[in-house]
């Protein structure tokens, strides 16, 4: 079993470390972030997600698993050292690699003889090279092995894997992180830096684009009269095109795709290739995103100005506490923007958020409804359509709904004299 020592604690690397732990190795996680390190020291989990307390736990029960701020302490008995740090979009569209420099350059005196530095970030390609370049040792191997967990599934995802990419010029080294993965029974795939680089901008571009396309045939079938839920459920039958990702919404949004698909078409032009298949995914999820709030504000009679108006859901996804890159909080922000006076739900929410300090948060999805004139469903969480619609009608002071996620059972909320409005049919 390998000494790992995990950069960077959050999403990735709390999971990455947890997991780990889990199948024997000893790991150590450093975060520069001191009261998320005390909160891992006292056995809990600073984000919402689903079985990794239990991991944190028992790894810090068996003592295979270590929370510290002190990169020597970290670093002092890896033989493999993980970088799961941030990699922002600047304004430009270019990858903000300065968490991933900062530290490249701090470790490279601190890494035991022969360590292997891993990069589990998202970085442009070339980064493995780069790293290995601030690093500046010679007995130190620099390895790619990108991150494919989806927030509020990342344990069963790291555990297993559909797959593991591994890339490096060193093929012992890539052997040896490939190695780590033995437990999860994930076929592994190894090749060089450059291809498991690209790999990860390719998927995540792949799944954005899928998600805009699915949109858009929405948007088609809500002009033609068809029904978009049977159209994306007779074409995801088709195993060349798979069921995954043909849900409609509001737009992609999250910590990932957005910075990835502006990313990648970055890297493209670098190159020398002008993406216009990936610029047109970006443009069509913007629309999307305008899309939904013209319904709200065609739902409240073509102005949103001064109209009270309830939210469901701020997280950018279900089943996750993560805000960022939101589309329920970007179409929210619009609202607000053309005078709405907006109430919001969310359960991983409980006071004002910072993004949207004039939005009112509410204790109860019931209560964000009261007054308003519409509400409007943003983000997919189960408990939202066991809300029952007769008891929203009573407190809300119109009767539109505009149901962004598909989510609720549109009968029913019509029988409750709800003039529902979902996406694509
Ligand atoms: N979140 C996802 O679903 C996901 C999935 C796959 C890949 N990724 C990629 O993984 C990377 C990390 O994403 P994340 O969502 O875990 O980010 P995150 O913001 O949740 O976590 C990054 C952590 O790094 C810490 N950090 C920053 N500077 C540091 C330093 N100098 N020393 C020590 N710690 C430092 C931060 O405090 C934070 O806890 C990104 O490149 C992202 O694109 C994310």
């Amino acid at each position: 079993m390998a000494g790992i020592a995990v950069v960077g604690t959050g999403y990735v690397g709390l999971t990455s470390g947890a997991c780990f732990a889990h199948l024997g190795h000893e790991v150590v996680c450093v975060d520069n972030d001191a009261s998320k390190i005390g909160i891992l020291q006292r056995g809990l989990v600073p984000i919402v997600e689903s079985g990794l307390g239990e991991l944190v736990r028992s790894g810090l029960s068996l003592n295979r698993l270590i929370f510290t701020t002190d990169l020597d302490v970290g670093l002092s008995t890896a033989d493999i050292v993980f970088l799961c740090l941030p990699t922002p979009d600047l304004q430009n569209g270019n990858v903000d690699m300065s968490f991933m420099d900062a530290v490249s350059r701090k470790i490279g005196a601190l890494l035991r003889p022969g360590a292997i530095v891993v990069n589990k970030s998202t970085v442009p390609v070339g980064t493995t090279r780069h790293v290995a370049h601030l690093l500046g040792r010679e007995d130190v191997s620099v390895v790619s092995n990108p991150e494919f967990l989806r927030e509020g599934n990342a344990v069963a995802d790291f555990l297993h894997p559909s797959r593991v990419v591994v890339g490096g010029d060193d093929a012992s080294a890539v052997e040896r992180v490939a190695k780590l993965y033995d437990g999860t029974n994930a076929p592994v795939i190894m090749c060089d830096a450059t291809s498991a680089e690209t790999i990860k901008y390719a998927a995540n571009a792949f799944l954005a684009t899928k998600i805009s396309f699915i949109n858009s045939i929405a948007n088609i079938c809500e002009h033609l009269g068809a029904d978009v839920r049977v159209v994306a459920d007779a074409i995801g039958r088709d195993p060349r095109i798979g069921g995954q990702f043909l849900q409609p919404g509001p737009g992609f949004g999250g910590s990932c795709f957005p910075k990835d698909t502006i990313g990648l078409v970055r890297l493209a032009e670098d190159a020398g290739y002008d993406f216009g298949v990936l610029k047109s995914v970006i443009e069509a999820n913007d629309q999307q995103l305008a899309r939904t709030v013209a319904k709200v504000r065609n739902a409240v009679g073509g102005s949103l100005h001064g109209a009270v108006v309830g939210a469901w859901g701020l997280t950018f996804k279900a089943n996750t506490d993560d805000r960022r890159h939101s589309p329920a909080v970007e179409v929210v922000r619009r609202l607000v923007a053309e005078g709405a006076r907006v109430t919001a739900f969310d359960p991983t929410v409980s006071d004002v958020v910072p993004e949207l300090s004039s939005v009112a948060v509410a204790t109860s999805a019931i209560e964000a409804c009261r007054g308003a004139r519409a509400l409007v469903v943003l983000t997919e969480w189960g408990e939202f359509a066991t809300v029952a619609p007769t008891l929203v009608r009573e407190v809300m002071a119109g009767a539109t709904v505009v149901d962004a996620r598909n989510l609720l059972d549109p009968d029913g909320w019509r029988a409750a004299g709800f003039a529902y409005q979902g996406v694509g049919f």
